[in-house]
């Protein structure tokens, strides 16, 4: 009995040697220590035994199933340990590999644009306003002092909804919106960026899309003069101080008097140069005071209030500044244009 015990021993601790997955190791321990196993069978057939033999094999038996349990214990930890070596060997990575690039996006420039300009004027005390798209012909037009018929209408051409509606052709409609809100009282000073529509065939210098910013200031005793440092502050901020502006006499329906702004070239500095035609001077925007015709239509008394206004396009400051020679890179979404207006 002991002798064949000895002999399952050996043959048991064999086999787990030899084993060498954790599946064939549990098949060493049901074949030996499991219920239907030899040594069981040996516990269990010891009534037969004399009461001499009975402690001897009994604690054999018990020595032994402690030894094979012991040594199957210990080589499955090798093998779970063998087994995560392996796993990290196989799974290891290689942090030196370069990686994917993630492209990160960036602001459009027409944005960064209208924000800049939109500080510079939160910077005098202006407010940021904005107006629908889809615009009333009424706010549009008329209360521009652009009755139906008004010659001047032709000088934007416009892309109508319906007999009333149309794509706002400029932001001054936001002017007439703005001031109707405020009851007759001032004093109203707002900025209003946004996109505009015409029905012009698109070119280098053309878009039937693109953005306006409008200013209008009311108050009593708004002059020229303040139109004048007002403007002359924005530009030195937006392209530099050793810019200068000029003020040409013009004409817009809803400025009496209406004038045209320009600004010393910022290629040549003034002297003349490709860019500016020869002239020194770049026509940025229109501007004017108020007419007395528009401040009553929005309930504004023009005996107590006056006003200036001013409008510009987003695209031609952006241009200039940036020395882009077409207006189409703005809406072609093209991300090597776009790409280079990626601020850090
Ligand atoms: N709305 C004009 C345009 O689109 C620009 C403009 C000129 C706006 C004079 C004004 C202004 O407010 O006073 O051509």
């Amino acid at each position: 009995m002991i002798n064949e015990l000895s002999r399952l021993e050996d043959e048991a601790l064999q086999e787990v040697v030899d084993a060498t997955t954790k599946k064939e190791l549990e098949t060493v321990r049901v074949t030996y220590l499991g219920k239907k196993g030899p040594i069981t069978e040996v516990l269990r057939g010891m009534g037969k035994l004399s009461a001499e033999e009975r402690p001897v094999v009994g604690q054999k038996a018990n020595e032994v199933r402690a030894r094979i349990q012991e040594a199957i214990e210990s080589k499955q930890q090798r093998l779970e340990e063998e087994e995560l070596e392996q796993k990290l060997a196989e799974e290891r990575i290689d942090v030196t590999l370069p990686g994917q690039p993630l492209p990160r996006g960036g602001k459009h420039p027409l944005t960064s644009v209208v924000e800049e300009v939109e500080d510079i004027f939160i910077g005098m005390g202006f407010e940021v306003t904005e107006g629908p798209e889809v615009e009333q012909d009424y706010y549009n037009f008329e209360k521009l002092n652009l009755p139906p018929d008004h010659p001047a209408r032709d000088m934007q051409d416009s892309f109508y909804v319906s007999q009333d509606l149309l794509l706002r052709t400029q932001t001054s409609p936001v002017q007439a919106r703005t001031m109707e809100k405020k009851d007759g009282k001032g004093p109203v000073k707002i900025v209003c960026p946004g996109k505009v529509y015409r029905r012009d065939e698109d070119d280098a210098t053309h878009s039937h899309q693109f953005m306006q910013i409008e200013g209008l200031y009311v108050d009593r005793n708004v002059r020229m003069s303040d139109l004048k440092g007002v403007l002359d502050t924005f530009v030195k901020k937006y392209f530099g101080e050793e810019r200068e502006i000029r003020l040409r006499p013009s004409f817009f329906p809803f400025t009496e008097p209406s004038v045209e702004v320009d600004v010393t070239c910022g290629l040549c500095g003034g002297k003349g140069c490709r860019v500016c035609k020869h002239t020194g001077w770049i026509e940025v925007l229109g501007a004017g005071m108020v007419h007395p015709s528009v401040l009553e239509m929005s309930g504004f008394d023009p005996e107590e209030y006056s006003g200036f206004a001013f409008g510009m396009g987003v695209e031609r400051f952006a241009m200039l500044k940036y020395g882009i020679d077409d207006i189409r890179h703005f809406y072609t979404n093209d991300t090597r244009f776009l790409s280079q207006f990626k601020r850090a």
